[in-house]
Formats: structure tokens, C-alpha cells, sequence
């Protein structure tokens, strides 16, 4: 059985003003009822296939986390707490030595949950490969996504050769976060493929790697484990011995120096959503090319994404627009500024 891992932490400053510090991304419904952490959760819940899910979140999430598992009617195989975000690679490094005490010989599916996957049942197909892989190769695999642009805030998978187990490639480099010159270069070549941020790790040769690479982590998240406490249905780590793990991502503490890595290319309508362009790209749209959610008149109007949470908001020949109205804010921004909302809300931090 396969164990997976759902992480909950981080909060994107793009899609504000409905994402904030307190109601990050992954807790929010951006599509239809659900949160994207919801959807996440529900796509693992297939009990032939997986465990109940280890949820890895930030305390300060813990009761809207407890809540949105409650509503769904799944049970957590544990929540774990964060006192602080130390970034994916102390969070992941804790997933693996807890299910290593139980399973030794068990896999790990890493979960981000801050995406949109449309296909789950090509999700569900590509995770038996890359199970089948990870077991016979004892591999660290990930999930390329067919880039589309020289995206600079995605990992970058070169392809090798192709491994003779269940569709998959040997990767010949993992580069996270590239300079757009370099990502274009990429991208050209035709090589590379999105890390999609999900990962299959046989936990025993995942904490190989941090032993070998990172150390420093290991013993942290083992001694903020040894020194955790049941509080409810939490488990709340040590803080003092967690803040000694370095602030790292797997991204760059494992993924990038590990040997034998490989990569499931996947067509799973994928999306990380990391801005309102692109949550308007993946959604449904009217006949004018509209994404249109709450109180919303849009006349002689195209191409827009408009949300009302306060009252009416009506439109009268515009285009290419978003409007996000809350109670507190209203947005509107060009579409195609859409990547700069994060510059936007530090600037309003700086100057607030
Ligand atoms: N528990 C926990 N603790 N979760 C965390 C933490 C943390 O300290 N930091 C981040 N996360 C969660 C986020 O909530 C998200 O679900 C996931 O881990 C990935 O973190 P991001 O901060 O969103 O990473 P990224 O988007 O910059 O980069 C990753 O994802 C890209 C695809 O979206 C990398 O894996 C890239 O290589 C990849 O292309
Ligand atoms: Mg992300």
C-alpha cells in the first residue's frame, strides 16, 4: 500500500486578494466546492490503492485543516503540526521517518496541495507506474508535465533514456528554478519536462538521501519527533528541535544532487494555478470566454474572470479582465499582468 503524504504549508501572494497569510491558496475554494487541499485529499482516497493520508500542515491551519477532512468524512492517518515552515524538504524528511517506523519497506506519494489535476484517472495509472518504478529501481521518481513557456518558477526535468519499467526515464539533470535565460534554452530543446512538485519515494532510500545530503535535517525532524506531543487529533513537533532544520526545499536539497532519479511524463491536466490567468485558463468558461463566480452581470463582456464575495459586480464592454471583489478589497488587473499580483501585495506590504 502506498502512503500518502499531503503537504500544506507555504502561501502564494498571486492569487490575492483571496489568498492571504491566513487563508493560504490550498484552503480556499477556487473551483467549484471544494478547496484545492480537498480535492487533493480526495484523490488519494482510494483505499485499494492508498493509506489514509499523513497531512504535514502548519499549526496555524490546523482546525481549517481538521474541518475540511471533517466535511469530506476522511480520517488522517495523523495531522502533523509545524510550529514553522521550514519549506518541503524538513516536512518530507518527518513523512518518511514516521511511516519508515511503521512500514519499512513502504513508498511515499508526496502531495503538494496547491494544484488542479482534471484527469484522476491518468493520475491514478501514472502513480502505478511510478510505484512500479520506485519499488524495482528503488528510485526517487517524480511526474514531468510537457512544458508550455519558460515558466522560471518550476523545477526543469531533463529526460534520459528510457528505463525498460512501465513508461518511465532516467533523469540526466533536475534543475530547479532556472533563470528565464536558461529555461528557454529548455524549453527549445525539447528535452525537459515541469517538475510537477509530486514525488514517489521508497521511504527507506528517501531517508538514504537525506542522510547522505542532508543530515542536519534528519536529526532535527527526528529529535522535534522523538519530543512531539499528542494534543486532539495533532500531533504537535518539538519546536525548539524543528527550528534547527534547515530551510530548504526537496527541490533543491534532494532532487537536485541524488542519483538514480526518474520521471513518469504525465497528461493529467495539470496546473499549479499560480495565478488568476491561469485559474481562468483551466476553468470552464461561457461563450464569451468568461469565468463568472457569485453575483456577477457581465454585458457585452470577454475573456474575464470575475468573483464577487460582496455584493454585485457588474460589467459593461471590457475585456481580458479579472475583478476580484471581497469584503475588504477589489482587485482588477489585465490578464496579462496577472504573474505580477505578488509584486503588487509586497509592495502594499512594504508601503502598508
Ligand atoms: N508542510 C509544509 N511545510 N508544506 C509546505 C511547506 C512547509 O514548510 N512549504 C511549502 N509547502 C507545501 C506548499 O503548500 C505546496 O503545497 C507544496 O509544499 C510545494 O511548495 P511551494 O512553495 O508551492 O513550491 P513551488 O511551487 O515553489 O515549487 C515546487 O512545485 C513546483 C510545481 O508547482 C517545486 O517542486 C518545483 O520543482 C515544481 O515545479
Ligand atoms: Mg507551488
Amino acid at each position: 500500500m502506498l502512503h500518502p503524504v499531503v503537504l500544506c504549508g507555504g502561501s502564494g501572494t498571486r492569487l490575492f486578494p483571496l489568498s492571504r497569510r491566513s487563508h493560504p491558496k490550498q484552503l480556499l475554494s477556487l473551483m467549484g466546492e471544494n478547496s484545492l487541499f480537498q480535492d487533493a485529499v480526495a484523490r488519494v482516497t482510494d483505499s485499494s490503492l492508498f493509506t489514509a493520508p499523513l497531512v504535514i500542515c502548519n499549526e496555524e491551519y490546523r482546525f481549517t485543516i481538521a474541518e475540511q477532512l471533517q466535511e469530506m468524512g476522511v480520517k488522517a492517518q495523523e495531522i502533523v503540526l509545524e510550529p514553522e515552515g521550514r519549506n518541503t524538504a524538513p516536512a518530507i524528511a518527518l513523512a518518511a521517518s514516521m511511516i519508515a517506523d511503521k512500514d519499512p519497506d513502504a513508498c511515499m506519494l508526496i502531495l503538494p496541495s496547491d494544484h488542479v489535476i482534471r484527469d484522476v484517472k491518468a493520475f491514478h495509472e501514472a502513480i502505478k507506474d511510478a510505484e512500479t518504478i520506485a519499488r524495482k529501481a528503488k528510485a526517487l521518481v517524480t511526474f514531468g508535465v510537457r512544458p508550455t513557456s519558460p515558466e522560471t518558477g518550476y523545477g526543469y526535468i531533463e529526460m534520459g533514456e528510457a528505463l525498460p519499467i512501465a513508461g518511465g526515464y532516467h533523469i540526466d539533470r533536475f534543475r530547479e528554478k532556472p533563470d528565464i535565460k536558461t529555461a528557454e534554452d529548455y524549453l527549445a530543446s525539447g528535452r525537459f519536462l515541469w517538475n510537477s512538485g509530486m514525488f514517489l519515494f521508497p521511504v527507506s532510500r528517501i531517508l538514504e538521501d537525506f542522510a547522505l545530503y542532508q543530515s542536519d535535517i534528519l536529526d532535527a525532524v527526528k529529535a522535534s519527533l522523538r519530543k512531539s506531543q499528542k494534543d486532539l487529533d495533532f500531533t504537535r513537533l518539538d519546536a525548539e528541535s524543528f527550528a534547527k532544520a534547515p530551510s530548504i526545499s526537496i527541490d533543491y536539497a534532494i532532487m537536485e544532487p541524488a542519483h538514480n532519479r526518474a520521471v513518469v511524463p504525465v497528461n493529467i491536466g495539470w496546473s499549479d494555478v499560480g495565478s488568476w490567468s491561469s485559474l481562468w485558463a483551466i476553468s470552464d468558461h461561457d461563450d464569451n470566454g468568461n469565468v463568472l463566480m457569485g453575483d456577477v452581470v457581465a454585458e457585452d463582456s470577454s475573456n474575464c474572470l470575475i468573483r464577487s464575495e460582496n455584493g454585485l459586480v457588474a460589467t459593461l464592454g471590457v475585456k481580458d479582465l479579472t475583478i476580484i471583489n471581497t469584503s475588504d478589497v477589489t482587485l482588477v488587473v489585465n490578464q496579462d499582468q496577472s504573474q505580477n499580483v505578488g509584486t503588487l501585495v509586497k509592495k502594499m506590504i512594504k508601503e502598508g
